[in-house]
């Protein structure tokens, strides 16, 4: 993890009112003779000292400024509590997997914006040591879907053999039996409509497709991004676009590393999650309920 200390102060603008040291997670400043002064030798580099400095003494210089290059936004933090929890909440629940595409490209800029919109997630540490592939057009995602229809194949194969699925579900790893079970009939019709090119039914023909991933040097690489993949989700609704996860080919990417090298992956670089961006042709009425949960309360004793 890198903690390098990144934090500049300007000592003539700062009024020495301490709220950056209250916020710093790590120590990286204090009051000096009444100004705020580096004295920490680590940082986190998550720029709370930025965001709440009144008179902008502070810079950080590994940051960027978030800029979005399809649609305005301002810079001015929302407080807790002052916007529509009724809207947002609307909005999370209108999300829903797409699977009706136009045929329509998505473009370049949208694409870009999605994955800044996805780097404002947390991340373990703030490592930010999340990746992002693009394959942008139809092109691309059919030779990364011959990629993942090869390793498809070979797992219904596999599946198809009863003698096998018994010996692993003896052995306690009946994952083949359950795959085939639940998948096997389903990936049969998929491959046949691939390759008799009827239907795209890995990636429900979309125009776009964004991996989300993570290196080796995030301390929390799956959560990381998973959880740029929810923002992007919600934020390509706002946007007005439809989105799928494509978790077969999650699969097939961490099963198979010849179609990470294809993607030109880094060493220790793994995809997270699949997502198909396009504009949506279904148009739904209504918010669906999910299932009862009961939350539990603890009651633990001392
Ligand atoms: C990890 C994960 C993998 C998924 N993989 C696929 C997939 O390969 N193909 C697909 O059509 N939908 C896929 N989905 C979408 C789910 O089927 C969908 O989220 C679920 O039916 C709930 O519907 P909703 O997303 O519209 O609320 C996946 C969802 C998740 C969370
Ligand atoms: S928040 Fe800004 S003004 Fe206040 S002490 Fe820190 S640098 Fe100085």
């Amino acid at each position: 993890m890198d903690l390098t200390v990144n934090t500049i102060i300007d000592s003539k603008k700062c009024i020495g009112c301490g709220l950056c040291i209250k916020v710093c997670p790590y120590e990286t400043i204090s009051l000096v003779d009444g100004k705020a002064c580096v004295t920490g030798e680590n940082s986190l580099n998550c720029g709370h000292c930025v965001a709440v400095c009144p008179v902008s003494a502070v810079r950080v210089t590994t940051l960027e400024p978030l800029k979005t290059l399809s649609f305005g936004m301002e810079n001015d933090w929302i407080k807790h509590g002052s916007d529509d929890t009724g809207h947002l909440v609307q909005l999370m629940a209108s999300r829903r997997s797409c699977r009706n595409f136009k045929d329509m490209p998505v473009d370049r800029n949208i694409l870009e914006d999605l994955i800044a919109i996805g780097t404002t997630a947390p991340s373990g540490s703030n490592s930010q040591e999340w990746t992002f592939t693009i394959l942008p057009d139809r092109t691309q995602i059919e030779i990364f879907g011959e990629h993942v229809l090869t390793f498809l194949r070979r797992l219904n194969r596999m599946a198809q053999v009863a003698p096998l699925r018994r010996v692993l579900s003896l052995l306690g790893k009946d994952e083949l039996e359950h795959y085939h079970e639940r998948y096997y009939e389903r990936m049969e019709e998929l491959i046949t409509n691939w390759e008799t090119k009827k239907k795209d039914m890995l990636f429900h023909d979309v125009q776009a497709l964004i991996l989300v991933g993570a290196t080796k040097a995030a301390s929390c690489p799956q959560e990381d991004a998973l959880l740029a993949t929810q923002n992007i989700l919600l934020a390509a609704h706002a946007m007005g676009l439809g989105t799928c996860l494509i978790g077969f080919a999650v699969v097939a990417l961490s099963r198979d590393q010849s179609i990470g090298k294809a993607l030109g992956l880094a060493r220790g670089e793994n995809i997270y999650s699949v997502i198909a961006v396009g504009w949506p042709d279904e148009c739904y009425h209504k918010i669906i309920p999910r299932k009862k949960i009961m939350p539990r309360y603890t009651n633990l004793n001392s």
